[in-house]
């Protein structure tokens, strides 16, 4: 059984809006001293984005789940896995937008963290948004192993050989002519880490076999992979306004992507491509890996 377009947007959105709530609760009050602080990073994480390494959290989760499994503390423990993945990417996000970055003004249609608050708030709302996940993470009602499995699986995905690694091979290439071989991996690494371990955290709270674990994985790659280079693509063809961002930057900072490696073309049929293998990778999960199928034609059809 497919699940259907309209289904799969319906199902995100109400994912999206529990993740909102999940996150609005773990995050400090916006009054707790240092307030400012603590203001910003609810600015940074709360009120937007699309949510997809959440929604991959809970898709992975639902597709490997036991029958037998205790629903409360699955439940919870999916929350923190989800909220600790949207809070490392959230921090990614201020982080990437600083003006020793990619210099950006616009985030989510709202003005980025520096330009709203100033640029010590931005880096230290990041460098509190990190350790708060890892904290959510450790909390998890789960056998210590596992915990201890998901706290590495966020931490090697986040670090220097994960999404901050790919984002210093990032600012190294800019005006340089990359390799398909070099590019690919500067974009499995800022990007597809932290979607893979997204994946792999709802595997590990499902209590996911090797097997499954496997086909988990090879899915996790292909969108890891897919997403970045669909994001390349939109910043070619979608205005400002639809995308929340700004439009045309890659090409304005002169930091090559697909679209330059590719052309538009070869980059959009090659992310079909990745689409393919993402799917065909989830045929020995069977029917309950539906969610996750949707979320691949998500991540690869959307418009911003
Ligand atoms: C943007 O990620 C940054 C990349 C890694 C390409 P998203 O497109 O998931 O951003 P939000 O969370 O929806 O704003
Ligand atoms: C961002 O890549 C990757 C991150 C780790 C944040 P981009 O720099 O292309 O992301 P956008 O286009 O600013 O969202
Ligand atoms: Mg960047
Ligand atoms: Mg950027
Ligand atoms: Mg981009």
């Amino acid at each position: 059984m497919m699940v259907t377009e309209s289904a799969l947007t319906q199902w995100l959105t109400e994912r999206a809006q529990h993740i909102e709530h999940v996150l609005e609760q773990l995050l400090p009050p916006a009054d707790l001293v240092p307030a400012r602080l603590h203001q910003a990073m609810r600015y940074a994480v709360l009120g937007g984005g699309k949510r997809v390494r959440a929604a991959l959290v809970y898709a992975a989760g639902y597709a490997c789940v036991r029958p037998d499994i205790a629903q409360a503390a699955f439940n919870e423990s999916l929350d923190r896995a989800a909220a600790a993945v949207e809070l490392v990417h959230a921090y990614s996000l201020v982080h990437d937008d600083l003006p020793c970055m990619d210099d950006d003004m616009l985030r989510r249609g709202r003005p980025t963290l520096h330009v709203q608050y100033d640029e010590a708030t931005a880096l230290l709302a990041g460098d509190a948004l990190q350790p708060l996940a890892f904290d959510l993470l450790a909390q998890m009602p789960l056998a210590p192993e596992a915990v201890v499995r998901a706290t590495r699986t966020l931490a090697q995905a986040a670090g220097s050989l994960g999404m901050a690694g790919g984002q210093a091979i990032d600012l190294a290439s800019v005006g340089k002519t990359l390799s398909q071989q070099e590019l690919q991996q500067m974009h499995t690494l800022k990007t597809g880490a932290l979607l893979a371990a997204s994946v792999k955290l709802g595997g590990l709270v499902a209590g996911a076999q090797a097997s499954q674990e496997r086909s988990l994985d090879e899915y996790a790659s292909a969108i890891g992979l897919a997403f970045q280079v669909v994001d390349d693509v939109l910043d070619v063809t979608t205005d400002t306004a639809v995308l929340g961002k700004t439009a045309g930057k890659d090409a304005a900072a002169n930091k090559p992507t697909y679209v330059t490696l590719m052309g538009l073309e070869g980059a959009q049929s090659f992310a079909a491509s990745l689409h393919r293998t993402a799917r065909q990778a989830l045929s020995p999960l069977g029917d309950t890996s539906n969610l996750l199928s949707g979320l691949a034609d998500f991540i690869v059809l959307r418009d911003h």
